[in-house]
């Protein structure tokens, strides 16, 4: 039995490694990837499909970006750079601080300032990164990154638009697909930069192009209705949600994200913060998942979906639940029950559970 390699050696073969990298490059690894696939009881119950949640936040920065990432870095390295930069809603951030602290290069995270969780501000303090805050949104960030990046070439941009972070992300729908056996009906995500619906779509897409699965998933995007672009049809001057990682008003990969709609024919939605919230309680409460408020905007779109028949009874649902819930406390504890408090009294406490008799 060997342990897990990491996603960059366990998937070499359908990776763009190395054509022009320095000779005797290593993959830089915190052994991302291999998540489970989990079967999610209540909401297959709930829906009348059969859901299963795809978690992400227990790689080993609490999103899928380390998928990314692994690549993105791995590619710095071997060719040379000096540095990495990117702009973040805060997971992309703490992801990046990782792999370049374990690669020896220099980091710096542009992120909109006062937006982003708690957590993942923590991750990129202790990872060592240089946190630079901008006035201005995600979008404000992105193109501050790109015009740094481009004028300074010892510094790489590890962004999804940096083409081998797809690659990278690719890797979840195959784990997936080998998970499952087949592909799943519906693959449901929240959509942010769309970086990562264009990813899995690329998987599932290599997959059914070489005979191993039969079939693509339909496709479902799920947008925050304050950040809605690309179910507006239009990009979103001020995105506003509580779900702060996807609070994007112009995603970089837009077309990409559109063709994955369109050639699966599937679809965009939005949720309120409120439909958020609601998907987000749920999941923790009946899976025993606690994800980030962003992450649950696939189980909202599921219920969604399923509720007016978009989606099937007896259909087969993957949801996507990229990041880990610990990144946001501030998120959870805003809806805080009240707290008892007692002294050390056996009796108060077995009262506080109502399971005195
Ligand atoms: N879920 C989480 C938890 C995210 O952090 C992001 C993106 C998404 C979903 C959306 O993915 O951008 O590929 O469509 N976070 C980026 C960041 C923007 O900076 O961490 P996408």
């Amino acid at each position: 039995h060997q342990p897990w390699p990491g996603l960059i050696q366990a998937y070499r073969h359908r990776l763009p490694v190395c054509d022009t990298w320095e000779p005797g490059w290593e993959p830089v690894t915190l052994r991302e990837g291999a998540t489970p696939l989990l079967p999610a009881r209540a909401l297959s119950e709930l829906t009348g499909c059969d859901v299963h949640l795809k978690v992400e936040g227990l790689n080993p920065t609490g999103s899928f970006k380390d998928r990314g990432m692994t690549m993105a870095v791995t590619e710095a390295k071997a060719t040379g750079k000096k540095g990495v930069l990117c702009a973040s809603t805060g997971n992309t951030s703490a992801s990046a601080a990782a792999y370049a602290a374990i690669a020896g290069l220099e980091c710096a995270v542009l992120v909109p300032a006062g937006k982003i969780a708690m957590g993942k501000l923590a991750q990129a303090v202790m990872y060592g990164a240089r946190i630079i805050e901008v006035d201005g949104n995600f979008d404000d960030c992105l193109e501050l990154a790109r015009k740094t990046t481009a004028t300074f070439d010892t510094i790489s941009l590890v962004n999804s638009v940096n083409p081998v972070r797809i690659e990278g992300q690719k890797t979840a729908a195959f784990e997936i697909v080998d998970a499952l056996g087949k592909a799943p009906d519906v693959h449901a995500l929240p959509v942010g930069n769309a970086g990562n619906i264009t990813a899995y779509w690329r998987g599932y897409s290599e997959y059914h192009a070489d005979g191993i699965i039969g079939s693509r998933p339909r496709m479902l995007g799920v947008q925050a209705a304050g950040a809605a672009p690309l179910v507006n049809g239009a990009p979103v001057k001020n995105p506003e949600t509580i779900a702060t990682a996807i609070r994007i008003g112009s995603p970089a990969s837009w077309n990409q994200a559109v063709a994955a709609k369109d050639e699966s024919n599937g679809q965009f939605r939005a949720a309120t913060d409120e439909k958020l919230l609601e998907a987000y309680r749920l999941v923790a409460k009946t899976e025993g998942v606690f994800v980030e408020p962003a992450s649950a905007a696939s189980v909202a779109g599921l219920l969604a979906a399923t509720a007016d028949g978009w989606i099937e009874k007896g259909s087969t649902v993957v949801c996507t639940v990229t990041g880990n819930g610990l990144k946001d406390p501030d998120t959870a504890l805003s809806s805080l029950p009240e707290i008892a408090r007692v002294g050390i009294d056996p009796v108060a406490v077995a009262a506080a559970m109502g399971l005195t008799e």
